[in-house]
């Protein structure tokens, strides 16, 4: 939101003052520098601040106006108060709405550039987009001040900024499109505008998630509709009837019956101003029936529509003949006879309403003629309707053919500012209420925004004084009593209801109320000022007085009922979605303009309520429309009006100016030697020294979370001074060394503008950078799953590049971590390649660490594990420990044994259990294993030696006993038989045994049990089961019975 941004940049200042003003001109002297800098001081002094927020004296509304008029004459038509655009109208082209300077304003801080209507629809396109919250664009401003061409600047800065496409520019078009279309029907001359919108515009522009303008919607509000059967001296009708007689085909005319003098007709002579020197009717109405196909009318519908135009020019002929108070009759019978054909009605039947009334009374239709007054106001209620209900319709087919669902939202509000002239009627008063309506909305908004903003910081809220119109408002619109509910009471109310007996009713319910006073009422002084037909109301921008004359009237907008039958049996298909048939059958009475006025603001309210607002504030300079002049009084009136020291007020409650603390830093660093060149530590100390440094009193300002708070703008004029001068020292030294060249200081100063220049430039090209980049990634995210396009290949090199450097900090950290981040699809294979590859190197280097005795105790794992692994259940328990060299050492082997060994080097030795061949008794033993032989000790006994060559077989249990058998061949005679041994390390010891035997192939794994030769032939089984605990015992069987503990392992 533009109040987030409540910002500015004294750089701006400094920059328009070099562009405004001849600076270049004036700063060569001897002391060129300290010129160059009075001079720019001298020129800010000249085109005024940018923010009315840096004014010294911001409750004066004389050095408010001074500043207005320092910039309007320096061709600077915009100034801030805070994000508060205020636009004063040039009344001439300027060279400011080109395409170059809507690049400037693209994607640029609002405080970065000089401000600016693209500016603000910039800030609010920015905030739609990043905080994902519908923005609103408040218009507002008197007649002829640039509101409608201020909205139209905005629509075309999102036309030209906004990302496009072939749809987009279909939707593009119909926006923009149906600003001629709207005008031609609801703008006329005016004594003041000669484009005056004679009705209020709401547009929502919609954009898609790629912030593309692909739709909109318009609410229009309170047509002028009497200026369809009347126009005061100097002004027109709407244009479309001037386009379509001056521009309409010869063709096409008499198909309308229409003549190409406007002067023919009476609803466009009442101002005797048919032709407007700054106006081209023949070539407005190629522009609008350009755009009504543009905008997807058929010719069928055209034709409808233009029937409907010239209808209302020829009722504007139709005279009545008959005495004052006599029946009417209809003398001009060729009108009629255009009608029934235009409108598609039976002539008769026309012409019969025109001049009667048809009223039901208890369930009977009567009918009446009508007196000469009294047909004339039917036929020019008639037109009104038609004219009104058709914008309306027109309003609904742009609607149409711009709709689109589900967008984020940027609204424009083009509405009629305060209006003020000698004699105020019913629709000043319609309109002053709803500028009471938006003040109380736009004076709410500001504070909260603020006071949002100080919470934020943290910084405290001090209490703002203001005027709260609530109170006008109620006195307005509150039920029952309320002014509208009292003009609708005497619009209803049986009886001679008259305005006068409305002014009366106002006397007598509110003609207490602090801000309303009549002629009746009022004192002496007001009295003069007043008429006797007159209210007062105290609106908060001023008093105003309204003649009731009319308001009843004008209020009831009524439309006879014969008149609407007609209309109901229209051909025109228009006129058929104009006037509904069952609206004839609804015997309520239809609302009142008021009340439906009323309905219509609240609506408005809530629309922009639920939106962030932004605000343009339009004032003219000059009733004469002319360029250059700025007439004081006129735009003190309308600085009043508007609201705008109040604003200001609020605006600079606390503190007139607040900014990043980063921007602050960076700007300011250079006048600290401890920020300079760069500030280390965190921005808020950073900014704390510097402003220190500058001597800041305490009282000055205030640090918040995020920005520092400047309480009045000369503390932030005398650190941009001080700037200034840092600047010119280090411009000096490029001086002197022009100087030398040629001797001319002015080129010093061009090559600071320059570099200046060449900065901004700079800065400008890395956000449009940014953008593009940002764009990019979008589309790509769209097209990603597509085959690597244009579109899509910025994407996925992205998401190359984030997976691989994702990749990079979470690479699995040991041999045995199996995590690996998960690939994006387009990236699944090579994931899966460099997973490989980065194993077998981790693997590798893995290797290459590795000790020999490591590498030993690895070698013996890996044999361990091809023999047991998934074969037997002690397995498992036997991996993380590791592998001895030899469970008895020399001291626990005896001599004896060793010496008989001779040269033969001992490799493993190890306590195990032998069970006896007859009756599997248990007996203690040594099992030693040589390069050789293994050999089974009884203390200093070598029992049995088994040269491995002569090793048959090892068998062993798949439980997790630690029984195993050595087979040896029965015709040895020298062996006894296979020998039965339990090791409580089996795992190990069968390694070593099979690395040392280099049997590892000749190991078997049994289930259930092992048969054993016990020498002479015989026989011997062990049995396996699995059991609570380890036994070994011999079974009544004969066999000797193994149970082996249960692992939870398998
Ligand atoms: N920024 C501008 N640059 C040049 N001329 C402008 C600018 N703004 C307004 N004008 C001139 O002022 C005229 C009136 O402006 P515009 O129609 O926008 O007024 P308005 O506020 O919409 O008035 P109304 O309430 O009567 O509709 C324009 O026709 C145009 O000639
Ligand atoms: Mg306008």
């Amino acid at each position: 939101m533009l109040a987030h941004n409540v910002d500015f940049n004294l750089t701006r200042v400094c920059l328009e003052c070099l562009f405004a003003s001849s600076i270049y001109r004036i700063a060569v002297g001897s002391d060129g520098v300290r010129i160059s800098m009075e001079s720019a001081l001298t020129a800010r002094d000249r085109v005024g601040v940018q923010d009315f927020v840096l004014l010294e004296n911001h409750t004066s509304e004389a050095a408010f106006i001074e500043n207005l008029r320092k910039r309007f004459k320096e061709n600077l038509i915009y100034t801030y108060i805070g994000s508060v655009l205020v636009s004063v109208n040039p009344y001439k082209d300027l060279e400011i709405y080109t395409k170059n300077h809507m690049e400037r304003y693209r994607g640029v801080n609002f405080y970065e550039v000089s401000p600016h209507v693209y500016a603000v629809s910039d800030n609010s396109y920015r905030s739609m987009r990043t905080e994902h919250k519908d923005q609103c664009i408040l218009i507002s401003g008197e007649s002829g001040a640039g509101k409608t061409e201020a909205s139209k600047k905005i629509l075309q800065y999102y036309a030209v900024t906004c990302p496009a496409s072939d749809q987009v520019e279909t939707v593009k078009d119909r926006l923009l499109q149906s600003n001629p279309v709207l005008e031609a029907f609801g703008n006329a001359k005016t004594l003041r505008n000669d484009n005056s919108s004679r009705f209020g515009k709401y547009m929502d522009i919609q954009f898609d998630f790629k912030g593309a303008p692909v739709g909109g919607h318009i609410l229009n509000y309170l047509l002028e509709k009497s200026r369809v059967v009347h126009q005061n001296h100097g002004e027109r009708n709407f244009h479309i009837f001037y386009q379509l007689i001056e521009g309409g085909e010869e063709d096409l005319l008499r198909r309308l019956g229409l003549e190409r003098n406007p002067q023919q007709y009476q609803y466009l002579v009442k101002g005797n101003c048919p032709k407007v020197s700054s106006i081209n009717d023949r070539s407005d109405w190629k522009v609008v029936r350009k755009a009504l196909s543009v905008i997807g009318f058929s010719e069928d519908e055209v034709e409808e529509l233009l029937n409907i135009i010239a209808s209302v020019l020829h009722l504007g002929n139709i005279q009545y003949g008959g005495e004052d108070s006599g029946n009417a009759y209809i003398t001009t019978d060729t009108q009629i006879k255009y009608l029934a054909r235009l409108l598609g009605v039976d002539g008769l039947v026309l012409k019969e309403a025109l001049t009667h009334k048809t009223i039901i009374a208890k369930g009977e239709e009567l009918k009446s003629p009508l007196n000469l007054e009294q047909a004339s106001s039917a036929r020019d209620a008639l037109s009104k309707a038609v004219y009104g209900r058709t914008f309306t319709w027109l309003v609904n087919k742009i609607n149409v053919s711009l709709t689109y669902k589900n967008a984020s939202v940027i609204g424009l509000l083009d509405i009629y500012g305060f209006e003020v002239f000698q004699h105020n009627s019913f629709e000043q008063f319609c309109i002053n209420y709803c500028n009471e309506k938006l003040q109380q909305l736009f004076i709410e908004l500001t504070l909260k925004s603020e006071q949002d903003e100080y919470e934020a910081e943290g910084i405290t809220w001090e209490p703002v004084q203001y005027f709260n119109n609530k109170i006008i408002c109620d006195l307005v619109e509150e039920k029952f009593k309320g002014i509208i509910s009292i003009l609708d009471e005497e619009c209803l109310r049986p009886g001679d209801a008259s305005d006068i007996t409305f002014l009366e009713k106002l006397e007598n319910t509110v003609g207490g109320h602090a801000h309303l006073t009549t002629h009746k009422l009022a004192d002496g002084k007001t009295r003069k000022v007043m008429g006797r037909e007159e209210f007062r109301l105290l609106h908060y921008a001023g008093e105003v007085n309204y003649n009731v004359n009319g308001f009843l009237d004008k209020n009831n907008d009524l439309l006879f009922r014969n008149l609407k039958e007609v209309m109901c049996m229209s051909d025109n298909k228009i006129l058929t979605q104009c006037f509904d048939r069952a609206e004839l059958k609804d015997s309520k009475r239809p609302e009142t303009a008021a009340t439906q006025f009323k309905t219509s603001l609240a609506k408005l309210m809530e629309i922009l309520m639920s939106k962030e607002p932004s605000y343009v504030r339009c004032i003219k300079p000059n009733d004469a429309k002319q360029a250059g002049r700025f007439d004081d009084v006129l735009i003190r009136h309308q600085v009043k009006y508007l609201g705008l020291m109040e604003n200001l007020r609020v605006r600079r409650a606390g503190f007139a100016y607040r900014r990043h603390y980063e921007t602050f830093l960076q700007r300011y660093k250079s006048l600290c030697p401890e920020t300079w060149p760069s500030w280390q530590g965190k921005l808020a100390d950073g900014v704390s020294t510097l402003v220190k440094h500058l001597g800041y009193k305490p009282e000055e300002y205030k640090l918040g979370r995020s920005k520092i708070f400047i309480r009045f703008p000369k503390t932030l004029f005398a650190t941009e001074d001080a700037l200034e001068t840092r600047k010119h020292s280090l411009g000096e030294r490029v001086t002197y060394h022009m100087v030398l060249v040629d001797g001319c200081h002015l080129l010093s100063l061009r090559t600071v503008a320059w570099w200046r220049g060449i900065l901004a430039c700079r800065r400008a090209q890395r956000k449009r950078q940014a953008a593009n980049t940002i764009r990019r990634f979008i589309k790509g995210f769209i097209y990603r799953h597509n085959e690597r396009c244009p579109e899509n290949e910025y994407f996925l090199d992205y998401v190359r590049y984030s997976f691989l450097m994702k990749l990079r900090r979470n690479l699995p950290k040991s041999v045995l971590d199996k995590s690996w981040p998960t690939a994006p699809t387009a990236l699944i294979e090579a994931s899966e390649q460099l997973r490989k590859l980065y194993m077998q190197n981790m693997v590798w280097g893995y290797c290459k660490r590795i000790n020999p005795e490591w590498k030993h105790q690895l070698e013996q794992k890996m044999v361990a594990s091809e023999i047991f692994k998934n074969k037997k259940d002690n397995y498992p328990q036997s991996v993380p420990k590791l592998f001895m060299g030899t469970r008895l050492n020399g001291e626990e082997i005896n001599p004896k044994v060793l010496q008989s060994l001779g040269s033969e080097k001992m490799k493993y030795a190890v306590p195990v259990t032998k069970y006896d061949r007859k009756g599997y008794k248990a007996r203690p033993r040594q099992l030693l294993l040589t390069s050789n032989c293994a050999v089974i000790v009884e203390e200093a006994k070598l029992k049995q030696r088994i040269d491995y060559a002569a090793l048959k077989g090892i068998s062993v249990s798949s439980l997790s006993d630690g029984v195993f058998v050595l087979h040896v061949p029965t015709e040895d005679k020298k062996q006894k038989g296979d020998v039965v041994l339990q090791s409580d390390h089996i795992i190990e010891t069968l390694t070593k045994v099979a690395i040392c035997a280099d049997k590892a192939n000749s190991i078997n794994i049994n289930q259930g049990s092992i048969t054993f030769t016990m020498g002479q032939g015989k026989e011997g089984i062990i049995d396996f089961t699995s059991g609570s605990e380890l036994l070994v015992a011999k079974a009544k069987n004969g066999h000797l019975s193994v149970t082996a503990p249960r692992l939870n392992s398998r």
